[in-house]
């Protein structure tokens, strides 16, 4: 069985991959929000994992309007990160770990969920610059599977929906007959609307009950429906549905390992957790 440690969440801004190629941490700007990923490093050191269990959101670079799965699980052994249009570096490809992934698919297409499986896959800026501030030295050393929910193009899924996904998850890492470490990533938010009348939307009091529930009653936000959360967060701030699935993928309780929250980087409060099982 393997072990599931806990979960990382962070949010995912593209500007972020424009500092860390320009050697920005330091700057006043950046510095609130780098500083905050050392003692999860420090934590990660000392625990390890082999594999990344990431659920992220496409941007248009792997799905576009004209085919949106709502769930699409990568089989890949590998996973190109490309850019799809921000002008940022890539980054070298991230390694799969396929069976872990034929382990998931099966597990829930059983539990009737009715995923995509995708056996290649380009990942953007939401996969590959969270794994980038976990891991920031060379290529990442985690093997990686990438779960990713739709957030672009409405009809999305429900809060309650995601919670669901996400314990799926937790039993086919439970059940996975492997002595491999787990850790499980979700990528976006917190709140941010990139544009129409409200583009520059950030709502702080939300953010902070909404990240103090992962630890305390990891369901509250299932008691919104989608366009209370857009309310709430912005037309980008409903991307908290990742970490609502990550959370719930890790069992039980979970213990703060670290937590930090600024506003802004470009348009986005970014927040960002790391919390291990208990
Ligand atoms: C920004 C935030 C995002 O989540 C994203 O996917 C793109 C841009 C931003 O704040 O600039
Ligand atoms: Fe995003």
């Amino acid at each position: 069985m393997a072990r599931i440690l806990g979960g990382l969440t962070t949010s995912h801004v593209p500007a972020i991959g424009g500092a860390i190629a320009k050697g920005l941490q330091q700057q006043p700007y950046w510095k609130p929000f780098f500083d905050g990923f050392l003692p999860v490093r420090a934590w990660l050191d000392e625990v390890k994992p082999d594999v990344a269990m990431v659920f992220y959101n496409d941007h248009g670079l792997n799905f576009f309007l004209d085919k949106m799965p709502t769930f699409a699980v990568g089989a890949a052994p590998e996973y190109r990160n490309a850019d799809e249009g921000w002008g940022l570096p890539t980054l070298p490809p991230f390694q799969g770990a396929p069976e872990l992934s034929w382990h998931l698919i099966n597990h829930l297409v059983a539990r009737e969920f009715d995923i995509t499986t995708c056996q290649e896959m380009l990942v953007d800026h939401a996969f590959a610059l969270p794994l980038k501030l976990f891991w920031p030295e060379g290529p990442c050393p985690v093997r990686t599977v990438p779960v990713c929910i739709n957030t672009v193009q409405f009809p999305l899924p429900s809060a309650r929906r995601c919670v669901a996904l996400g314990k799926a998850v937790g039993e086919a890492l439970a059940s996975w007959d492997s002595d491999q470490k787990v850790v499980v990533i979700g990528t976006g938010g917190l709140s941010h609307q990139l544009d129409g009348e409200r583009a520059g939307f950030i709502n702080k009091p939300f953010d902070l009950k909404f990240m103090q529930s992962l630890i305390e009653e990891p369901e509250w936000a299932t008691r919104f429906s989608i366009p209370e959360l857009v309310e709430k967060t912005g037309t980008q701030g409903v991307e908290l549905l990742m970490w609502l699935a990550a959370r719930a993928a890790v069992p039980g309780p979970v213990r703060r390992v670290h937590s930090n929250y600024h506003i802004p980087i470009s348009n986005t409060a970014a927040g960002m957790m790391a919390l291990a099982a208990a």
